[in-house]
């Protein structure tokens, strides 16, 4: 059955960095309200919101301490609902994050859990004693260290966080916890957003707490097989979803599924499991082998994409989540850095950021583009390590000192690997603070790029680019065809989408080189050219691509 969501095109906004209305360098809902003229005229027409819920802020909002009130960094209730109103007048959905594995430390369910095992959410947490002043077991937390945090006052009691200390795990065995999240949801469903981006919900089961994981070393580690993608997550997921979809059954379920295999991915989105409608896996990337040449962590090295390898990934993908399932189509997030840092080319930025959007869009699946990229914006900069405020980037740097590094080295790879210098307040124009804000903005960061007043008003600009491929994605051929890779160089990553008589060839030149390649008989009889983006030139027989160039190639109708 044909749901909204089968015409997704999802752009993930950082509210914080995306535009601030009140002046205080902190972007807000009423700043995106202002700015929705920008989505509809881009060609977007889902916007993903990360959290806007209550928070100390410690995660940028992955900390909730209320599900039910809006952070006042970001606006009110009624700012909220202004935003929704105001999107839906033009056909604009939302989507928001939601957050179920974990809770902030100030949420009064955590402050109740801390009076001890006879307070009513004492078992909303997860605890477990440790003996002699030990652990309860070597599990590493994704934040650095261990998962374990001592109770402040009582000796051995520990409580689980996956992720910062500040964000302990939720018990979803409880079925108290698995009921109030349900209600969360509903309220905000009911409010009137269409979807739910679910963060970490394959995180949501756990192992046996009195195992460790096996490891030689004394430090605890990151032990995926103990809370990731457990059986048990798929009937947590399955009720709460259920518990949603009973009132809201258009409502979209976008799952985030980090380290989802394609298998895993398959099971989530089962065709009526009610469970996840799609979700996005950060397995889309292999990337090179580094060669060991000192024992400095690969954490916050620079990786190269290993496009022979991401051939094969997005092979798997496109031919294992076939319809009804969807697919997610993305090259970065909050999480990671931009796609323009980590995979452009130095000397074809524009063409490369046109060309690698053209690459990944046009392919079956949902897009989904986070702000930012439709202007090719690269990482933005920090100015220390300190800046970072992150204890993983300290134990990097601690590593690469030891192993003879410079400071400016070890400053220059984090902030082309770190998830923060991903999150700089978007360039709207050249005026004072970018036209993002009068004053600093919350995250000190410079940040380079044609602000989008500029690229809006210059059509070869990499904005309207998007506009144009977003234009062509709503088509049925690029929204509903089939997709089959055309393995014809390696230099080339190429595609067809077929629909009913309708066939159309994406070529895309992914290297700083121009080729030429042999075509089959087929691509050679002068087609149509969309979207070109640099050099394409066809002969009879042959297809050149200038660096980094592309285009989508049709065959005229009524040719032979
Ligand atoms: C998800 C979010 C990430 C956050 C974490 C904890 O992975 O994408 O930004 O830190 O969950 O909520
Ligand atoms: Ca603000």
């Amino acid at each position: 059955m044909a749901a909204w969501y089968d015409q997704a095109i999802i752009y993930q906004v950082y509210p914080k960095s995306f535009k601030d209305s009140n002046g205080d360098g902190i972007g807000d809902l009423t700043g995106i309200t202002e700015k929705l003229d920008y989505f509809t005229q881009l060609g977007v027409n889902t916007l993903w919101l990360n959290p806007i819920f209550r928070s100390p802020q410690v995660d940028n909002g992955y900390d909730v301490s209320d599900f039910y009130a809006i952070d006042p960094q970001l606006g009110t209730l009624a700012d909220f609902k202004a935003l929704i109103e105001a999107a839906h007048r033009r056909g604009l959905r939302i989507v928001l994050d939601m957050v179920l594995n974990h809770t902030s430390d100030q949420h009064p369910w955590f402050q109740g859990a801390l009076q001890g095992p006879k307070n009513p959410y004492y078992n909303y947490y997860i605890w477990a004693h440790g003996a002699d002043g030990q652990l309860p077991n070597n599990w590493g937390s994704f934040f650095g260290g261990s998962v374990w945090a001592q109770h402040p006052t009582v000796a051995d009691r520990y409580y689980f966080h996956l992720f910062e200390r500040r964000m302990p795990d939720l018990n979803w065995h409880n079925p108290q916890v698995r009921q109030e999240m349900t209600k969360v949801a509903n309220y905000w469903a009911d409010l009137g957003i269409d979807g739910l981006r679910l963060d970490a919900f394959i995180h949501l089961a756990k192992a046996d707490l009195h195992q460790n994981y096996p490891s030689d070393g004394a430090d605890p580690v990151v032990a995926e097989g103990m809370f990731a993608n457990l059986p048990a997550v798929q009937p947590y997921l399955a009720e709460f979803v259920a518990g949603v979809k009973a009132n809201h059954p258009d409502l979209f379920i976008l799952g985030e599924a980090a380290s989802a295999t394609v298998n895993l991915a398959a099971d989530y989105t089962r065709p009526a499991a009610n469970m996840a409608d799609a979700v996005i896996s950060f397995r889309y990337f292999p990337t090179k082998p580094r060669a060991k040449r000192d024992a400095v962590p690969a954490d916050y090295q620079p990786q190269r994409l290993d496009w022979l390898a991401f051939r094969q990934v997005m092979t798997d993908w496109q031919q294992t989540l076939l319809p009804p399932r969807r697919l997610t189509l993305y090259w970065g997030n909050h999480d990671m850095a931009r796609v323009a840092t980590r995979m452009g080319s130095h000397r074809y930025p524009q063409q490369s950021a046109k060309s690698l959007a053209t690459l990944m869009y046009l392919q079956r699946g949902l897009p989904v583009l986070y702000y930012g990229d439709e202007l090719g914006l690269s990482n933005g900069t920090l100015a220390s390590l300190a800046a970072f405020g992150d204890p993983t980037v300290t134990a990097f740097a601690n590593a690469a000192k030891a192993a003879g590094w410079s400071s400016e080295r070890i400053l220059e790879n984090v902030n082309a690997t770190h998830k923060l210098t991903a999150r700089a307040p978007l360039p709207w124009s050249d005026d004072i603070g970018h036209g993002f804000s009068k004053v600093a903005p919350w995250l000190a960061v410079s940040q380079d790029g044609t602000p989008v007043s500029k690229q809006m008003a210059d059509p070869d600009s990499v904005w309207h680019h998007y506009q144009q491929l977003f234009a062509l994605k709503q088509t049925p051929l690029f929204t509903r065809g089939n997709w089959q890779l055309q393995n014809w160089a390696p230099w080339l990553y190429a595609y067809t989408r077929t629909l009913g008589v309708e066939t159309a060839l994406v070529v895309v030149n992914i290297s700083d080189t121009r080729h030429t390649v042999t075509v089959p008989r087929a691509w050679a009889q002068a087609p149509v050219q969309q979207l070109t983006v640099g050099a394409v030139h066809q002969t009879a027989a042959e297809l050149t691509l200038g660096p980094w160039s592309s285009a989508v190639l049709t065959i005229k109708k009524g040719s032979k």
